[in-house]
């Protein structure tokens, strides 16, 4: 993994990197003599230096974006190379130095080893953070390798040099709680099926509990879960030689002002069950646990933040598979709390499984928050593409501040209505609910009602996040590495933070 440290300002270093900014609009000049200028000129450069950049900046017409990264080679001299990487203007600070970071990183990792960045007096911690956590996030792999160490085509080592070292230790630190639980989602996500059964889920989730204090782990086997009554999670597990768990995570500080619970789909593998998925619909199928992967996470990121808040995960994993147990098109499953549904559609297994997780926590748990995260249906991705995520609550509060909170981190969200007349959907003949709805329904909007039933007296104080299609990227992209994402860590952390 990159190595990042603070370091004292000085310019000894082979490899500097530099912040850039566009400069402000020249009136009388023309405009496209525009470019971009060091963010700031209280840094320990020597003048002659400061003035070689900016001819330089000039010269190559560098526009100061964020993620724009130019290479001066200076061979014979010392540094040897100045990197320019633009952080963009300041009305989107976090997202313009956590491109920076990212691009620096990815920049260096193809030809040099190591990175000195000077950050200018100016640089607000937040600033510095984002840095440090787009360089992180950036040089994720997940290699399964006949080489023990094939990682070697990342930047190793990175530091931020400034004149205040105490303060960007401190914000080292957070970039270093937030994506360390960003990379423990991604490489669950990333994990293959054949690895991933629940109990491997659950068994890694509870080592990474064991090693934090004030974090405590309760691990709800096959038996526990008939004891329990979760029919819903038993009959989507009931297919697959690898029984279903329910991970049940928390994060109790001592001064906590609320208790907000987190559910996560935790699907391991989906075929789609007796409704077979095609081949292609099947392919990237190990990502349904991605839900369940943030929840975790963003509980483990809780504790290593120490934020002042009662965090809980609730993660229903189950294999959705084909064999002679598994459950049938025209099955009735009884869940935690005693509401059943008609499987019309075995693949509709995401919602049956986040039913009985979120009886429990509405009835045993009594949060004051309750947020589930899913990747729960292909028309969410339909709907609003790639990189946006569906939010479904009927409490305006807590859409603001989640909004707000993925907008920060750039995990967007768009909030889409929960509509009372759609409910008729959701009939059956012989149950209460049904798992499907019929063709030319909304897909994400059906879902997230069905879930709505689930959620008891805490119904005004639910959001449900469609993340079917943000969980999984096919191209690197600034912090973003191709395949899992790591999608709602990084927004239910702010958001906890913020509460
Ligand atoms: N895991 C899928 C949803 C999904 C699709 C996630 C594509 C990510 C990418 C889910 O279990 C599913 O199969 N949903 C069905 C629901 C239907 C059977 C009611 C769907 O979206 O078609
Ligand atoms: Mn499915
Ligand atoms: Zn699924």
């Amino acid at each position: 993994m990159l190595d990042i440290s603070a370091g004292l300002a000085e310019t000894s270093a082979k490899i500097l990197a530099l912040p850039v900014c566009p400069s402000a609009p020249d009136s009388d000049g023309p405009s496209d003599d525009v470019h971009a200028t060091l963010v700031a000129t209280d840094t320990v450069l020597p003048d002659p230096l400061v003035s070689e950049i900016n001819s330089y900046l000039a010269d190559v017409r560098h526009s100061g974006a964020a993620g724009t990264v130019y290479l001066l080679p200076r061979p014979g001299r010392d540094p040897t190379h100045i990197m320019l990487v633009g952080v963009g203007s300041d009305d989107n600070l976090e997202a313009g130095w956590r491109s920076a970071g990212a691009a620096v990183a990815r920049k260096a990792a193809s030809r040099l080893a190591s990175v000195t960045v000077l950050l200018p007096r100016s640089t607000a911690p937040a600033a510095a953070r984002s840095f440090a956590e787009g360089a992180w996030l950036a040089s994720y792999r997940y290699r399964l390798s006949a080489e023990p160490d094939d990682r070697a085509t990342t930047l190793r080592r990175m530091t931020l040099a400034a004149r205040d070292t105490g303060s960007v230790e401190t914000a080292i630190a957070s970039a270093r709680a937030i994506s360390d639980a960003v990379i423990l989602a991604r490489d669950l996500t990333n994990a293959p099926s054949v690895q991933k059964s629940p109990k491997w889920f659950a068994d890694r989730v509870a080592n990474a509990a064991a090693r934090r204090k004030g974090v405590t782990t309760t691990v709800h086997d096959e038996n526990d879960l008939a004891e329990g009554r979760f029919g819903a999670i038993l009959a989507v597990g009931a297919g697959s030689s690898r029984p279903p768990r329910m991970v049940e995570l928390s994060w109790r500080p001592r001064r906590s002002r609320a208790h907000v619970v987190l559910v996560g789909k935790g699907i391991t593998f989906d075929s789609g069950g007796i409704s077979i998925k095609t081949a292609e619909q099947m392919k990237l199928m190990r990502k349904d646990m991605g839900g369940a992967a943030a929840v975790c996470a963003a509980v483990l990121g809780a504790a290593d933040l120490e934020l002042p808040v009662r965090v809980t995960a609730l993660a229903p994993l189950a294999e959705n598979m084909i064999s002679g147990s598994s459950m049938r098109p025209g099955d009735v499953v009884r869940h935690y709390g005693g509401l059943t549904t008609e499987v019309q559609n075995t693949d509709g297994e995401g919602r049956l499984v986040l039913g009985d997780a979120l009886a429990y926590a509405a009835r045993r748990l009594k949060p004051d928050l309750l947020v589930d995260l899913a990747t729960l249906t292909g028309a969410s991705h339909v709907a609003l593409g790639k990189r946006t995520a569906a939010l479904f609550t009927h409490n305006d509060a807590m859409a603001v501040a989640l909004a707000a909170a993925g907008e920060a981190v750039g995990e967007r969200t768009w909030r889409m209505p929960l509509p009372d007349d759609y409910v008729a959907s959701l009939a059956s003949d012989v149950a209460d609910l049904n798992n499907a709805p019929p063709p030319g329904q909304a897909g994400a909007v059906v879902a997230a009602l069905y879930l709505r039933e689930f959620t008891g007296n805490r119904r005004d104080r639910w959001v449900h996040l469609d993340m079917s299609a943000p969980a999984w990227i096919e191209t690197h992209d600034g912090p973003l590495v191709k395949g899992a994402t790591g999608w709602g860590v990084r927004l239910l952390l702010r958001w906890l933070g913020s509460l």
